[in-house]
């Protein structure tokens, strides 16, 4: 007997979660235990060599939940923050003077709490301070963000209740305090401040105010944050709303060999609950036009240390759903399959699986998001709703959902099903699968 290969593979049945190799936009993320990652309206944060994930738990009453990684793909849970708060929205981490602090907005007002230590990382977090209002105006707010400069000086973003985007100053003290207002954008209906420097040029990315639904997100630049501030250019294509998410933050990486800035969005169900996703991606930075557009990558890495993003060369497999076998009434036009509905399916054969979890992307598009559901069938089982591998599905064109696939050869049946006595109908344009997940 192998004791060693026996070892292994206990070793490999017991562990809950496989390590991620991509940073999939608008996937399910589940942390290493496996759970659903929870940190809704967050931020990320880099120290040493460790990133920390501050976000909401709808979950555990809206309380602040942080996780860490040292890839941006691979998340421990570290806990909630404080139990001492709930409805604690967008909560943002902010260090100053050897402490560490948690911000975020509840009832509309800024709270704080303190860590009791000297580490982000930390369950004990405790209340400190008096709930406040914003400087010089006590306006109300709904989103924040904390923004800090090469000065070193931090800075806290707000989306005010009466359509001000203000910057104030962050006072030093125990514990830390609101300041003086630096600068006051009013541009119409804003919110979900978040803000990058790059070549010495401010840029303040904002969402409009939809709610829950995704609008054009936008960006403004300044050379000084008092402004003036110019812009408010869209920062993707109008038509696919910020690729259906809405801002959170920005993360910064100065690597060895490049500097890579990061939207971090959140892919929002219809309410904002926890079955809302994430859509991370890269920026494209122009220093002459003075735009800053998000890259359209459906996976993609980035070198912590040397900051290089790679979103190309991933092994995988892009069938055309014209190479698929039709099913019923669907139809054919140029490689797309149309009409897809409860009596008609497309059928992939000769997927090649690695006998492990994997990402499958399936593109298509719906009739009403309401009416019905497509699912896939993976070698004649019973069909899974797409939604439940990915909550956000039908809302968008590409859901990445992960697989588990055999090795060699799979069979892959994509259909529908309508709500009871409705229609519906799918466009299924294709598959990507990829050899990994
Ligand atoms: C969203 O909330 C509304 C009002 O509470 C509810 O009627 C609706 O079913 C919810 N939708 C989803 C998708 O959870
Ligand atoms: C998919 O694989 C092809 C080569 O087969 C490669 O050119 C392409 O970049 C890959 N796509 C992704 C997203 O990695
Ligand atoms: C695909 O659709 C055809 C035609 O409706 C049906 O006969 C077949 O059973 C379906 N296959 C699967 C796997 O659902
Ligand atoms: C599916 O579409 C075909 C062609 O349009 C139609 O004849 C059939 O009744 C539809 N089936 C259902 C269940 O809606
Ligand atoms: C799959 O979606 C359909 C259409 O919304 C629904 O009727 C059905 O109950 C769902 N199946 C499961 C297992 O949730």
């Amino acid at each position: 007997m192998n004791f060693a290969a026996t070892f292994v593979s206990l070793l490999s049945f017991i562990s809950t979660a496989l390590a991620v190799s991509f940073i999939v936009p608008g996937a399910v993320w589940t942390d290493t235990s496996g759970a659903k990652i929870l940190a809704h309206g967050g931020h990320v944060i880099k120290v040493g060599t460790t990133f920390y994930w501050l976000g909401y738990s709808v979950a555990a009453n809206v309380q602040p939940n942080i996780y860490s990684s040292t890839d941006l793909m691979n998340w421990k849970h570290v806990g909630i923050a404080s139990t001492a708060v709930s409805q604690m929205y967008r909560p943002k981490f902010v260090f100053l003077d050897g402490k560490w602090y948690i911000w975020g907005q509840v009832n509309r007002e800024i709270v704080t709490l303190v860590a009791p230590g000297t580490t982000p990382a930390s369950t004990a977090y405790t209340l400190t301070g008096s709930p406040a209002l914003i400087p010089p105006d006590a306006r109300s707010f709904s989103d924040m963000g904390v923004f800090v400069d090469d000065t070193g000086l931090n800075y806290f973003l707000s989306s005010a209740d009466s359509n001000n985007i203000q910057i104030n100053n962050i006072n030093a003290g125990t514990p830390i305090t609101i300041g003086t207002r630096v600068a006051d954008l009013e541009d119409g209906a804003l919110e979900a401040p978040g803000m990058f420097k790059a070549s010495g040029v401010y840029y303040f990315i904002m969402s409009g105010k939809t709610g829950y639904r995704p609008n054009p997100n936008k960006v403004y630049w300044a050379t000084s944050l008092a402004g003036p501030w110019q812009g408010g250019t869209d920062i993707a294509p109008e038509a696919v709303n910020t690729y259906n998410s809405q801002n959170s933050a920005e993360l910064v990486i100065t690597g060895t060999s490049t500097t890579t800035y990061i939207f971090l969005g959140d892919a929002w169900d219809i309410n904002g609950t926890d079955a809302s996703n994430y859509e991370w991606l890269p920026i494209s930075v122009s220093t002459s036009a003075h735009t800053a557009t998000l890259q359209d990558f459906s996976m993609w890495t980035v070198n912590p240390n040397t900051g290089i993003v790679t979103s190309s060369g991933f092994a995988n497999i892009t069938l055309d759903a014209a190479d698929g076998i039709v099913g019923g009434s669907a139809v054919i036009k140029k490689r797309a399959v149309h009409n897809i509905n409860s009596s008609s399916n497309v059928t992939f054969t000769n997927v090649i699986g690695n006998g492990d979890k994997q990402w499958v992307s399936f593109k298509y598009s719906v009739s009403n998001v309401y009416a019905g559901e497509a699912h896939v069938s993976v070698n004649g089982a019973a069909p899974i709703n797409l939604s439940e591998l990915n909550s956000r599905a039908g809302h968008f064109t590409t859901v990445p959902v992960a697989l588990s696939l055999k090795n060699g050869a799979n069979t892959l049946t994509f259909g529908t099903t309508a709500v009871k006595g409705g229609e519906f109908e799918a466009h299924l344009e294709g598959i990507q699968v990829f050899d990994d997940y």
